[in-house]
């Protein structure tokens, strides 16, 4: 399978790698489900397919986010040696629909009736052109934050319900002798923050406004200062080793009583529920504060790489497997998110998982469940990294937050 086609255009070797071959037994797929909640969910598809007789030959690279797993998939497609199918997030499946490097799945979403179940915002990346392109296996959403409920408990500390409070709740773990803000330096990890803090600063119109539309006097506007100066607030109450520390080594702090918070995605979830935590019992999961009954999500996809002849066997048992409702249900209660389907019995959730659940269908019905610019759901990676470097450069103070706001409106008119 693994073979050189030097001087060939990518897309054309790529054709020729698979053009015509025998159908392999196994599906090789690339993704970078690699903390110990991510590896466990991974196992449910994994014996979903065994069951099947189907072999899983895994590509794992490691790095929240995706940012590494999408280098190393350009490597392996410019190489002509594309997976059989790959984890994307967002505008990265329209990226590689628009090379013409994904299989159409359609037979399969039709009788699979996908059209009806998938809403609207999961199909703008799903689909391309008309063609499904990717089988979304879950929603996710970044505006969360986890709480250690035995810190709280000890520190007399309520669910914060706005901003104010939440900062009192962060003073108060520190002043306890907590970490109060469990965060690794990395710079999807303060991007994900930013989802969160610019819906609380502006709601929905200004997070459409500023992360989705570029419009670019929301992103130059006193509001986007704020968010700014908010990010500067949790800059102070994290740890003086956060620098590069990986999401679930920081979500492990929280789990084990050195800290009280970690803003994150739902995927935070699955480390605890895998270091047997139990939600409303040891752990809490709440909205960022003054972003209730909010949603960025994000949805993990398997975008299938065209075979040559159509859809493979393999591929097309992997798209039916991750669309299936019991599949659905068994991996995301292990996942951390929910169904990409919104008409499944939620009852076999737990309260997180329920909650976000209803957040999610709730978002959908009233046209506001906005894509995380975090995750790729905003915007293409192009605009995405610009912002993630004025961030993450504001975040280490290298500028002000009125020089964030300028860096950012620049940044984002030269990528987009
Ligand atoms: C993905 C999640 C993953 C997280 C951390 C996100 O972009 O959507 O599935 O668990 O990154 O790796």
């Amino acid at each position: 399978m693994h073979r050189y086609f030097g001087g060939k255009t990518a897309l054309a070797a790529a054709f020729l790698a698979t053009a015509g071959m025998a159908q392999a037994a196994d599906v090789e797929v690339l993704h970078w489900w690699t903390s110990g909640g991510e590896a466990s969910a991974l196992n449910v598809l994994k014996e979903d397919l065994s069951g099947q007789d189907i072999g899983w030959q895994d590509m794992p690279v490691a790095g929240g986010g995706g940012t590494q797993a999408m280098t190393v998939l350009r490597a392996r497609v410019t190489s002509g040696n594309p997976p059989t199918a790959v984890q994307m997030l967002g505008f990265d499946i329209t990226d590689w629909a628009k090379e013409g490097a994904l299989a159409n799945l359609n037979d399969i979403a039709e009788e699979g009736g996908w059209n009806e179940v998938v809403p609207a915002a999961l199909q703008k990346f799903s689909t391309y052109e008309g063609q499904w392109v990717a089988a979304p296996v879950n929603v996710h959403s970044t505006n969360w934050v986890w709480a250690n409920k035995a810190i709280m408990d000890e520190l007399g500390l309520e669910e914060p319900q706005t901003w104010d409070e939440f900062v009192a709740a962060l003073q108060a773990a520190k002043d306890a002798g907590y970490v109060a803000l469990a965060h690794g330096g990395q710079a999807w990890q303060e991007a994900t923050f930013f989802d969160g803090v610019v819906l609380a600063v502006g709601g929905p119109e200004f997070y459409q406004a500023s992360m989705i539309d570029l419009d670019a006097e929301a992103l130059g506007s006193d509001q986007m200062k704020e968010v700014f100066d908010r990010m500067a607030t949790l800059r102070g109450f994290v740890d003086d080793n956060f620098s590069g520390r990986d999401w679930n080594l920081a979500t492990a702090m929280v789990i084990n009583k050195e800290a009280a918070f970690q803003l994150m995605g739902d995927w935070a979830k699955g480390e605890f529920l895998n270091a047997g935590k139990v939600p409303g019992e040891d752990f809490l999961c709440f909205r960022f504060p003054g972003s209730q009954d909010q949603v960025t999500f994000n949805s993990d996809q398997f975008a299938m790489f065209s075979q040559g002849e159509g859809v493979s066997d393999e591929q097309a048992a992997l798209a039916n497997a991750i669309m299936s409702p019991e599949f659905q249900i068994a991996f995301n209660k292990v996942k951390g998110s929910v169904p990409a389907r919104t008409d499944l019995d939620a009852s076999e959730l737990d309260a997180c998982g329920q909650r976000a659940y209803e957040d999610f269908k709730a978002a959908d019905a009233s046209g506001n469940l906005l894509g995380s610019m975090g995750h790729g759901h905003a915007n293409p990676a192009s605009v995405k990294n610009a912002m993630y470097d004025v961030i993450t450069a504001h975040f280490n103070g290298e500028f002000d937050s009125a020089t964030a706001v300028e860096e950012l409106v620049t940044a984002v008119d030269i990528s987009k």
